[in-house]
């Protein structure tokens, strides 16, 4: 009958009958056998090739059983060692297994007694096998993930340096191309306030035209340069009060517009961690917008609160001229505008800049509109999950 594992073994015993005989069996059953009288010789072969398991003998003139056992592991740390004892020496064996063999083997053998434990003793070697294995590709991944986290640090840099170069590239642009342009608009209107008279109609129109383009471009310009700093700015993170921010900033617009009668509501317990001065401008654009966005509304209203649940997470809506729900994505990039200049002053930037800030501090910001119905912007101020999704589907 052949075992069902099958495996390599060397045998050291030093009676050769004895060593014959256990060979044979175990050849006869299957198992690759290596037999030696002589420790030294198995160790010499277990240099020349691989073994599963070592049987020894304890008591051995030349070398005994345990010194065999550990100069074989020396060799191969993971071939397993079973000894071969009998019963009057039981102590013995026990102490080869503190020295590091799996199992003994009880003299006279009989296959009945001995299957059992050298399919168990090829099964730890097998399993040594996979654990090998295992920690191989354990090894792999982590010097993988290594390479990989070095990697997105590498491409962070580069992408944080590209980045600070644009924003440097377009600060300084921006700066450079004020100077001209306010030369442009001030010659522009000494020229209509000293020889405005002489010029006829046509000629003045086309004069008129110039200069407004020139005060747009100039809003443009700057506006590209509160972009920047929205994202250079260091970001210093303190417990803010949103509510007095809100309020400052609508008795600001209503200031600036006494006229208009504007339903404001701000809720009064929007505290949060963050960055002040960012938070106001964010504030200021949202609120702004609500407030401009209303001008035709007769029952304008503006309200500001906390989103239901969710920490850290705000909304500021309005019954303004709203937009097309379809445009909700395009809201945030920059110079993009859902209305005309005609209609609603203003230069696209405003929402980018919000969102720049709003990320900065960890969060997410989105919107919800219809034509004619206002608009509703929730943000976040952190990662917390509950707002992130909350904040994403609004
Ligand atoms: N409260 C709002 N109601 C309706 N539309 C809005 C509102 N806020 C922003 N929008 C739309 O998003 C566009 C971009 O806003 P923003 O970046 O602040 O630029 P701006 O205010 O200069 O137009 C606006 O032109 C407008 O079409
Ligand atoms: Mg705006």
């Amino acid at each position: 009958m052949t075992v069902s594992v099958t495996g390599r073994l060397l045998i050291v015993d030093d009676e050769p009958a004895q060593m014959r005989a256990l060979s044979t069996t175990l050849e006869n059953e299957g198992y690759f056998v290596a037999g030696f009288t002589s420790g030294k010789q198995a160790l010499e072969q277990l240099r020349q090739q691989s073994f599963d398991l070592l049987l020894t003998d304890l008591t051995m003139p030349e070398m005994d059983g345990i010194t065999l056992l550990r100069s074989a592991q020396a060799i191969d740390p993971n071939v397993v060692g079973l000894v071969m004892t009998g019963h009057g020496s039981i102590e013995s064996a026990v102490a080869a297994m503190k020295a590091g063999a799996l199992d003994y083997i009880l003299k006279p053998f009989t296959l009945r007694t001995m299957r059992p434990v050298l399919e168990r003793a090829l099964t730890v070697r097998r399993l040594i096998g996979e654990n090998i294995e295992l920690r191989r590709t354990e090894d792999t991944i982590r010097r993988l993930n290594i390479d990989l986290e070095r990697q997105v640090d590498e491409r962070t840099e580069q992408l944080t340096e590209a980045n600070r170069e644009l924003e440097a590239f377009s600060q300084s642009v921006s700066h450079d191309l004020r100077a001209p342009l306010r030369a442009i608009n001030g010659f522009g209107n000494l020229f209509i306030d000293e020889f405005g008279s002489q010029l006829d109609p046509q000629a003045r129109s086309y004069l008129d035209k110039m200069l407004s383009a020139g005060v747009r471009m100039e809003q443009l310009i700057s506006d590209l340069m509160r972009l920047s700093h929205a994202s250079a700015v260091e970001l210093r993170k303190v417990e803010v009060d949103l509510c007095k921010i809100a309020n400052s900033t609508i008795a600001d617009l209503r200031e600036g517009e006494p006229n208009r009668n504007v339903d404001v509501t701000i809720a009064d317990d929007m505290l949060c961690q963050g960055d002040p001065q960012l938070l106001r401008i964010a504030l200021e654009n949202l609120l702004g917008n609500a407030w401009k966005f209303t001008r035709n509304v007769e029952h304008a209203r503006i309200e500001m609160g906390h989103l239901a649940g969710v920490q850290d997470g705000f909304f500021i809506r309005d019954n303004g001229a709203g937009f097309e729900s379809s445009q909700t994505r395009n809201l945030f990039a920059p110079f993009r505008r859902l209305h005309s200049t005609t209609q609603f002053p203003g230069t696209g930037v405003g929402l980018s800049i919000v969102q720049r800030i709003i990320r900065r501090h960890g969060g997410r910001i989105s919107a919800e509109g219809a034509v004619g119905q206002g608009a509703n912007f929730s943000f976040t101020l952190s990662m917390s999950k509950n707002a992130t999704t909350r904040a994403a589907h609004q």
